[in-house]
């Protein structure tokens, strides 16, 4: 038995989903543990692509099961139209548990969202707008609505008029913007209820009982260690912990993980505000970007996008006890000349090799590489690890030398079947 994490290195979109659905195939349970519908997962099996985002990615396979955890911020309507999606593409969905202590978003979180982005102006984080800090700054200031509050009628109406009190004297007052309607929302939201319900359950228990019974559980993180509240770049950060976010999360104690894998992109992407300092505004970002299609799976906002920095993937590994790497979207790098890794930076005139705590200084640091050798054959169908070209060796073989993580898988295009298991995290 095993329990392992799955967990972004990065700024988001490093492929967790799709290493999440390539791993899943030995898992027995695959649960979500935070985030909220922010995140957008991208699978690509027998030639379909689905774009998930609170459905954890093992929803694929009909003989698992697939846990929303206690962590996760759920806004019902997102999650009936995905699970409505997937019903239409054939996808049995009958597996899907709920944990009835997660958080609810509601239309008001949304404003909020709107609002604080809006008076934040030059300084916005550039959120996705889908309420999600407001559902947790809810949940800490102990205002927030659990899923087992909305299926009870009178326990919801009772906390929902509390709530909404309080945020249309903040909408008026504050922003000078109009109240929110409480029939509107307790009637749509009742109505979500009703259909959630029989999936709703004690998730950490269903969790634990399968630890006991020495299950395979995979766990899928949303975003990426750099968007981290505590470990990320505060204040540009989502509102979890997807570091070490998983026992609070799914509600397992910490003893129970196995192991840690980072899904690290083969070069670094962000999407949204703050710093960046490997960002690449010349051709070369541009052939990235449009060979990578990046362009947000929720917002469809160009990313920013840069050179690979191991400095981020050191920080990232120790805050979060990565040991093993899924090396992603390799193939997207071919055909350039040369490539760079950051391997430290000039700060201030002194190298450092760590991630500084503030902007200010992040701002100032100038990143140090080393550059490589580039590859021009096409690797996009290479199924083992030694047919691949000596320069992309080379390539991998330096991001494990400067991280001292080893890889288990290199993801060689989108599909489920590009994907070279170079180390077998189930067994090893
Ligand atoms: P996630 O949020 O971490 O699950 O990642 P996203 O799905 O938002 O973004 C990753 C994008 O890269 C998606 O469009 C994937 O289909 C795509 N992708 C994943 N792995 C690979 C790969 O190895 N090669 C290429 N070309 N694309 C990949
Ligand atoms: P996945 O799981 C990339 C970014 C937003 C913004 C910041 C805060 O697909 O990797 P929020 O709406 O969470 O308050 O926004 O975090 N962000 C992501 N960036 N991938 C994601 O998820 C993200 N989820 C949030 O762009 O900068
Ligand atoms: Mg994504």
């Amino acid at each position: 038995m095993s329990t392992i994490v799955i967990v972004g290195s990065q700024w988001g979109d490093e492929g967790k989903g799709k290493i999440t659905d390539f791993l899943g195939k030995d898992a027995n349970i695959i649960s979500r543990y935070q985030g909220g519908d922010n995140a957008g997962h991208t699978l690509d099996v027998d030639g379909k692509v689905y774009k998930l985002r609170l459905i954890p990615s093992g929803i694929l396979y009909k003989d698992k099961v697939t846990v929303v955890g206690n962590g996760v911020v759920i806004n019902p309507k997102t999650m009936i139209e995905e699970l409505n999606s997937l019903k239409e593409s054939g996808v049995d969905i009958s597996n899907l548990k709920i944990s009835d202590r997660a958080h609810v978003i509601f239309p008001y979180h949304i404003k909020e969202d709107q609002l604080q982005e809006e008076a934040k102006g030059d300084s916005k984080i550039g959120t996705t707008n889908r309420g999600i800090g407001p559902a947790y700054m809810d949940k800490a200031s102990r205002i927030g609505i659990r899923i087992a509050d909305m299926l009870n009628p009178e326990v919801f109406k009772n906390r929902l008029k509390e709530t909404l009190d309080i945020k249309n004297k903040e909408f008026t007052d504050l922003y000078n913007s109009k109240p929110m309607n409480f029939d509107d929302i307790y009637h749509e939201y009742s109505q979500y209820a009703d259909q959630i319900r029989n999936m709703v359950t004690d998730t950490s228990l269903l969790l634990n009982n399968a630890i006991d019974k020495n299950e395979n559980i995979l766990f899928e993180g949303a975003q990426g260690i750099m968007l981290d509240i505590d470990q990320g770049t505060y204040p540009y950060v989502t509102s979890s912990n997807p570091a070490a976010g998983v026992s609070i999360g799914a509600g397992v104690g910490p003893n129970k993980i196995d192991k840690v894998v980072g899904v690290v992109k083969a070069y670094t992407s962000r999407v949204g505000d703050g710093p960046f300092p490997t960002q690449l505004d010349d051709e070369i970002g541009d052939f990235i970007r449009e060979n990578g299609h990046e362009y947000g799976t929720v917002t469809k906002r160009p990313r920013r996008v840069g050179w690979l920095d191991t400095v981020v993937l050191r920080h990232a590994f120790r805050v979060s006890g990565v040991t093993d790497i899924a090396l992603n979207v390799l193939d997207v790098l071919t055909n350039l000349e040369s490539l760079k890794i950051c391997t430290s930076y000039e700060l201030d005139g002194k190298e450092i090799d760590y991630y500084p705590a503030t902007i200010d200084e992040i701002k100032r640091c100038k990143p140090i590489y080393k550059e490589l050798p580039g590859w021009t054959e096409d690797i996009t169908n290479i199924k083992d690890y030694n047919d691949l070209p000596e320069n992309t060796k080379k390539y991998i073989e330096t991001i494990e030398d400067l991280t001292g993580a080893k890889i288990a898988t290199i993801s060689v295009g989108p599909n489920r079947n590009q994907t070279i298991l170079k180390n077998n995290v189930w067994k090893n």
